[in-house]
């Protein structure tokens, strides 16, 4: 999938994006990128068919917006997705959103998830401006292999 506004160019993330995709992420202190996240575990996360991944590029090139995800059953999740600050509000960050849904809901996907810190107050908005509620009652057990 090809999709342009004035300006921005937004396609699918492949093998040979990602260290730009790495050292994108890593310029936002809101995208929590762990340390083992680099370009090399990237790649073998971009070539799972189960992985939904998108750019965005400005006029000259560079990377502007990323979001990554992966699906399984089901379900779906966005792992990360950041818009560069003089490209925020608009439209940009649920442009790609919108692009990751439409891999998951075509491969059967019925509910969509993701973490956010709960201090992030311009990604809580965004999330439920998209239309993402947050469970009440719901914790996260999470445990490092
Ligand atoms: C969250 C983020 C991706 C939003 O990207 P964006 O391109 O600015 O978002 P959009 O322009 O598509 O916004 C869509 C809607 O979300 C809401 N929204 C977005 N940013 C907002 C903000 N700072 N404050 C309040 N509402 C906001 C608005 O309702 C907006 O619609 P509107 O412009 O018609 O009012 C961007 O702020 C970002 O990269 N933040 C840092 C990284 C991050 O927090 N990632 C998410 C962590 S899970």
């Amino acid at each position: 999938m090809e999709d342009s506004v004035p300006q921005i160019l937004l396609r699918r993330a492949m093998v040979r994006d990602a260290e730009r995709l790495e050292q994108f992420f890593r310029g936002f202190a809101e995208v929590s990128f762990c340390e083992w996240q680099d370009a090399r575990f990237l790649r073998g996360v971009l070539l799972q068919e189960t992985t939904t991944a998108y750019m965005a590029f400005d006029a000259t090139g560079d990377v502007v917006g990323a979001v990554i995800g992966g699906m399984l059953g089901t379900r779906g999740t966005i792992n990360h997705l950041a818009v560069s600050s003089r490209h925020r509000t608009q439209g940009l960050g649920q442009r790609l959103v919108e692009a990751a849904s439409a891999d998951m809901k075509r491969v059967g996907v019925l509910r969509m998830f993701l973490f956010v810190d709960d201090t992030n107050l311009a990604g809580k908005r965004f999330w439920a401006a998209q239309g993402f509620c947050e469970p009440r009652g719901e914790i996260t057990f999470e445990r490092d292999l």
